[in-house]
């Protein structure tokens, strides 16, 4: 199946598949195992910088080969990519999904760019999610900070000027900003599910995503996920849980195999991705 097919068969049965960001093989590997645990479709994203790390063409390497031998449906997203040209290397390399991200940039040039990123990756058979409203905060811990901080309720997504950009771009995914924030926070983080049924009213037709998926009501993810959300993007629950769990085994070990020392934090970060399937509702949809 094709990252199309994935995404629409979990819209038709209402469901929606976890993006999860790796930047090492060590969350590679959690997200993987946690997918084939589950029987579970996932899409596996990367910023520019977590993709650059392993880099765009060894990154595509290594999912292809996961693909074949774990048998479960890879999706390789490329996340806020900031450019066009960084979208194009993504897709020349290999990824299945693009994530232009223009929400910093004025409407118009946010629409000009986002429009040449789907001609380009159309002709290569890649999807290309869009945004218009900068999703705020950093996939970080903000748990000493208040989320009311970030958030700014005037710039939820307008419906209508959604639908303006995906009919003028032809994106395939628009990320909706309706309460949602990149980061962990002190306080739980609160959708308006009401803005969310309109915009999904105002574009029927496009897969909707949710940014910011760590620290949100789990009730609310369920709901918005009925509401039409198709992909929820995951980072900071598995980052905090990654660096925590590493620095525990560090502290308490003089070991200095790497391979050994990561055990640990690979378990405790493919804990985190099997209970967002499970709120997801994509266990056993491969
Ligand atoms: P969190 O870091 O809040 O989980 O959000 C991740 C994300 O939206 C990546 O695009």
């Amino acid at each position: 199946m094709n990252a199309r097919e994935i995404l629409s068969k979990a819209f038709k049965e209402h469901y929606a598949i976890g993006a999860f960001n790796a930047c090492n093989i060590e969350t590679l590997k959690a997200i993987i195992n946690a997918a084939k645990k589950f029987q579970s479709p996932v899409l596996i994203e990367a910023s520019d910088g977590e993709a650059n790390y392993i880099g765009k063409k060894e990154l595509a390497a290594l999912i292809r080969i996961y693909r074949q031998e774990y048998g479960v449906p890879i999706i390789l997203n490329l996340d806020h990519g900031v450019s066009f040209d960084s979208c194009k290397e993504a897709i020349e390399s290999g990824f299945d999904y693009v994530h232009f991200d223009g929400s910093k940039l004025p409407f118009d040039e946010n629409l000009s760019i986002a429009t040449e990123v789907v001609k380009l990756a159309h002709q290569h058979n890649v999807l290309v999610e869009g945004e218009i409203d900068h999703i705020e905060g950093s996939s970080a811990d903000h748990t000493k900070e208040d989320p009311k901080s970030y958030q700014d309720a005037s710039h939820y997504t307008d419906p209508e000027q959604a639908k303006e950009f995906v009919e003028k771009t032809g994106v395939d995914t628009f990320a909706s900003f309706v309460g949602n924030l990149h980061g962990l926070y002190a306080e739980e983080l609160h959708l308006n599910l009401d803005i969310l049924k309109k915009i999904r009213q105002a574009i029927p037709n496009t897969f909707l995503s949710l940014h910011g998926g760590s620290g949100i009501n789990d009730d609310e993810v369920k709901e918005a996920i009925k509401t039409g959300i198709t992909k929820v993007n995951v980072n900071s629950e598995m980052r905090v849980t990654f660096k925590n769990t590493l620095q525990k085994t560090l502290n308490e070990n003089s070991d200095v195999a790497f391979y050994k020392l990561s055990k640990e934090a690979i378990e405790a970060t493919q804990s985190v991705v099997e209970k967002k399937i499970e709120l997801f509702g994509s266990r056993n949809k491969v």
